[in-house]
């Protein structure tokens, strides 16, 4: 078991519950006002990914792009305004509205062929593009990660979390990535989470955050790490 996500508390952030009432409300200002709604972490967060994914995953390379929690859908969307492929990429999120909220951005974008889908990506397996037959270059996280590890335990103690890092493993390709923007973990929580024997994955790299410095110590607010699937041996 990890126990970086079993010590966190349970809090309602943690809740479909909370999520399907955020969303509820984003959806309704977004008809009525059409604002997009919160970009989670901020802009600069996206711009920072975006480039990641810029620098490491040529958009030529054509790559299947899946973002688990995709909320509103404001990183997917501009990983494809920088040139990704929309006909390869999927959003998931387990609550309704945000889905039908990415949908209606997505149209008003003119964001065609991006698959927006309701998925509870502990549970379910992730609908795959058409034609897709192997599994995915680039998992995207931010934010969902912290979200699933703050969700209500189990009888044992056990955190939801604690499956998170196996599914997303099993779903990249060899050579894929996964890359995670967290708050509430620090970088070497992500790495003994998630770049270990079980999952396979090795810690690529990291993207630079400004540091704050809060109650005597320095850090920053945001965690954003890619890890790695190995290449096959030739
Ligand atoms: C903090 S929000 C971030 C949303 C989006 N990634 C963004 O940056 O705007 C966490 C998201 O994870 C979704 N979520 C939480 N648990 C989930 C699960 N088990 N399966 C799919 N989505 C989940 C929530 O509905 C919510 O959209």
């Amino acid at each position: 078991m990890d126990e970086d996500t079993s010590q966190l508390e349970p809090s309602r952030l943690g809740t479909k519950t909370h999520w399907d009432s955020v969303y509820s409300r984003e959806l309704s200002n977004f008809i009525d006002t059409g604002d997009e709604g919160e970009i989670w972490f901020g802009e600069e967060v996206v711009e920072k990914m975006v480039n990641w994914a810029l620098d490491h995953i040529s958009p030529i390379s054509r790559p299947y792009i899946l973002e688990i929690g995709a909320g509103n859908g404001t990183l997917l969307f501009a990983l494809l305004e920088a040139g990704f492929e929309s006909t390869r990429a999927v959003g998931i999120d387990y609550s309704a509205d945000a889905v039908r909220l990415a949908r209606a951005i997505a149209e008003r974008r003119g964001l065609s062929g991006v698959l927006l889908l309701e998925c509870n990506f502990l549970s379910q397996s992730p609908p795959k593009c058409s034609g897709q037959e192997q599994e995915w270059d680039l998992l995207l996280d931010k934010g969902t990660y912290d979200a699933i590890a703050l969700g209500e335990k189990d009888r044992q103690g056990i955190s939801p979390a604690v499956g998170y890092p196996a599914r997303a493993a099993a779903l990249l390709n060899p050579g894929g990535f996964f890359l995670i923007t967290s708050c509430n973990f620090t970088e070497d929580e992500l790495k003994q989470t998630f770049a270990t024997p079980a999952t396979g994955l090795l810690y690529h790299s990291r993207v630079s955050h400004p540091s704050i410095r809060f109650g005597g110590k320095t850090g920053s607010m945001y965690t954003t790490m890619a890890f790695q699937k190995p290449h096959l041996a030739p």
